[in-house]
């Protein structure tokens, strides 16, 4: 009696540990077309660190609407290439002692492997870490994806196809990344499908005896285009995770500056555009019904830039007049867009003017004519913050390749945003951080309220089991 006494009761505090000891989601989007880029700009798998990401995104893969499949976009998706093996640093051959030949260092590669398996073996350097694979993307339209899933017979063929792709390539899971579902039969048809990926995966698990594989969805951020998308509550319930693509609020589209992912809502904002934020975009998910631990909240590892309309003496702040996209980054090469290395090497080189934006909790940098938006350590730090004050399941970076992977241009080391966001979240599930609950449904007003952590509450439950036990042996 005693004894069983004993064990449940330790059951119960090991299982009681394990909820609270969870750790915040890091999820990391890889891109496959980054490959592309020049120089110290070209991304390849090798260059993801696995220490630094819970879960690991391939974007994308593409939709074959003749076999109901998920299908490769770039040729070395799937088939080895000698161009992007990945160099083995432990493989530089000495030869005559000095590491060189013909005065060129020897740099031997490993043997070719296509990317998606360069991809899931990091989890060999990680086995904690989840792989997902990203169905979809901008460049699928929604004719594709209504085309496919919305026949029963289709959907259920590309979804079978999708576990045996999935098991194929060793992925842990599937991302779905429509962008986006926007009338009502759209919202339809996505119910339906991740409720039939859902019970597919769970069979397919129950049946091979196999850990279930994962299914995320990468969603809308701006009020009205979720309301128009989702069934929150019903997409909730089927998907593990859900990344809200909480940036691109403001960009060279619209004729004046303005941030691309703010937290909060400017005091001098009136009606939608109070909705321009992420504070909002959470708000709405959550006031619709989903748990704050199924929200990731997506950071932008990039900025959008701005020609501002005057040269001299221009408005420089949000809503000032803006005549189009800031010029091109010499690696990523599109116009109003910078990745964050980018934008360190402008303000380093050029000295830009920076300032940070209390209000809105982000950076702006200008010089001449160019205004730009972004995000640094400060801004990513904050955000953190806000994940874990609002208990959501963690943070998404978009993209590995976007942040200062190589630690060449900000001089903050290696990948400085996504480091951040690792730190400051295993900071806040430390097991002595009281979590402060920070009010913020109104933007004027605002007051902190201390609530009893997670880990405070775990403390006496122990204390309490420890004492029972004691007192039945
Ligand atoms: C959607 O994509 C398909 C296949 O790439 C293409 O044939 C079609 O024209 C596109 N439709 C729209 C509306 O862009
Ligand atoms: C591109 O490189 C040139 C030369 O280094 C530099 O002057 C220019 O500002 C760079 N442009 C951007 C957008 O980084």
């Amino acid at each position: 009696m005693q004894h069983c006494i004993r064990t449940c009761l330790l059951l119960t505090t090991i299982f009681i540990q394990s909820i609270y000891s969870q750790q915040f989601v890091v999820g990391c989007y890889f891109t496959n077309w980054a490959q592309h880029r020049n120089g110290l700009g070209r991304f390849l798998p090798s260059h993801i660190d696995p220490s630094l990401c819970t879960h690991l995104y391939y974007a994308f893969a593409n939709i074959d609407m003749i076999n109901r499949s998920p299908m490769p976009f770039e040729v070395n998706d799937v088939k080895p290439s000698p161009a992007t093996a990945a160099v083995v640093a432990s493989d530089i051959s000495k030869p005559a002692g000095n590491g060189r030949l013909n005065g060129k260092p020897v740099v031997k590669t490993a043997p070719p492997m296509s990317m998606y398996e360069q991809f899931n073996i990091l989890k060999y350097k990680n086995p904690q870490m989840k792989t997902l694979l990203s169905l979809g993307g901008a460049s699928v339209n929604a004719t594709q994806f209504r085309s496919v899933f919305e026949p029963d017979k289709t959907r259920r063929e590309f979804i079978r196809n999708t576990i045996k792709y999935l098991r194929k390539y060793k992925f842990d899971g599937l991302d779905l990344d429509w962008e986006f579902p926007e009338t009502e039969n759209d919202r339809r048809i996505f119910s339906l499908l991740v409720r039939d990926y859902r019970s597919e995966f769970q069979n397919e698990a129950f049946l091979n005896d196999r850990p279930q594989l994962l299914l995320t969805a990468a969603v809308a951020a701006y009020r009205p285009k979720i309301e128009a998308g989702y069934d929150i509550k019903e997409v909730a319930t089927y998907l593990d995770y859900i990344n809200l693509m909480a940036y691109d609020y403001h960009g060279s589209w619209n004729s004046h500056i303005g941030f691309n992912s703010p937290l909060y809502a400017r005091s001098s904002e009136k009606g939608d555009k109070r909705l321009l934020n992420q504070q909002a975009t959470v708000d709405t998910w959550i006031d619709g019904g989903c748990p704050p631990s199924k929200l990731v909240l997506g950071l932008g590892m990039y900025g959008r830039t701005f020609k501002l309309k005057q040269k001299k003496n221009a408005d420089t702040k949000p809503y000032g007049p803006s005549k189009g996209a800031g010029s091109p980054g010499n690696f990523t090469g599109s116009s109003g867009f910078l990745s964050y290395y980018e934008i360190c090497d402008l303000i380093k080189k050029q000295k830009w003017h920076t300032e940070y934006d209390k209000e809105q909790q982000v950076p702006f940098a200008y010089k001449d004519d160019q205004w730009i938006s972004y995000d640094n350590q400060q801004s990513i730090e904050k955000k953190c913050h806000y994940v874990a004050e609002r208990r959501l399941a963690g943070a998404m970076i978009w993209s590995l390749d976007f942040d200062d992977f190589n630690g060449a241009f900000c001089g903050q080391g290696k990948y400085p945003l996504l480091t951040t966001v690792k730190k400051t979240l295993e900071s806040l599930q430390g097991p002595t951080t009281p979590i402060r609950i920070h009010r913020t449904t109104q933007a004027t007003i605002s007051n902190d309220v201390q609530i009893p952590s997670q880990s405070s509450v775990l403390f006496f439950l122990n204390m309490f089991c420890l004492l029972f036990i004691r007192h039945f042996s």
